[in-house]
């Protein structure tokens, strides 16, 4: 297994990845991906939540393609930063954890554009308690993948110095 993350992490892209500036745009574009993803769900997520009772929620769906592409930009950017640094992001179980989180947290996108925007009733009355459950799943689900994101850093191996470890 090492010797496959050891394999990916020496492919030419990779290494241009990690030994120039591109690692720094990557991460840029990860965090600005990150932002619209999780600021967009925010944003629908509050708004079921009773914030702003006076905006309609349904022409909130627009919103969806942006999510999508916010969503897009991070598997792209992700993917290529955790090739690049296989053997230390790949063996850390903070990875999986916020994986896990971020499929969470898309699973929630789908499911509740079928459950809410597809409902004739939406607008017409108070948001149901189900939804507003939901909303609130899908607010933890986030803020719990972007704290694990941030704390790649400081948990599990240290990246480029193969025995070392934070915790
Ligand atoms: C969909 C697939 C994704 C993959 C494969 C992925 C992978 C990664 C990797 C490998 C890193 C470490 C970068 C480094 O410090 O070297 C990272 C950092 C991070 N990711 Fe993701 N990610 C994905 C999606 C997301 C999403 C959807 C969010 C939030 C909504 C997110 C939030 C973060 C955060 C906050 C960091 C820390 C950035 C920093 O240290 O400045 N990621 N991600």
């Amino acid at each position: 297994m090492m010797e496959f993350l050891s394999y990916l992490e020496h492919l030419r892209f990779s290494m241009w990845v990690l030994q120039t500036q591109a690692y720094a745009y990557i991460l840029t574009a990860h965090t600005i991906g990150m932002g619209i993803v999780a600021g967009v769900a925010a944003v629908i997520n509050l708004r079921l939540l009773g914030v702003s009772p006076t905006i309609p929620i349904r022409p909130l769906e627009k919103l969806y393609p942006l999510m999508w592409t916010g969503f897009w930009v991070n598997a792209v950017t992700g993917t290529t930063l955790m090739i690049a640094d296989a053997t230390t992001k790949l063996t850390n179980y903070d990875f999986y954890i916020k994986m896990v989180f971020v499929f969470s947290g898309v699973a929630l996108i789908v499911i509740m554009r079928k459950k809410i925007f597809r409902d004739p009733n939406l607008d017409n009355g108070p948001v149901p308690d189900n939804v507003k459950r939901l909303a609130w799943l899908s607010l933890f689900c986030w803020a719990a993948a972007i704290t694990a994101g941030r704390l790649l850093a400081y948990l599990g191996p240290v990246s480029g110095v193969p025995g070392l470890s934070n915790q």
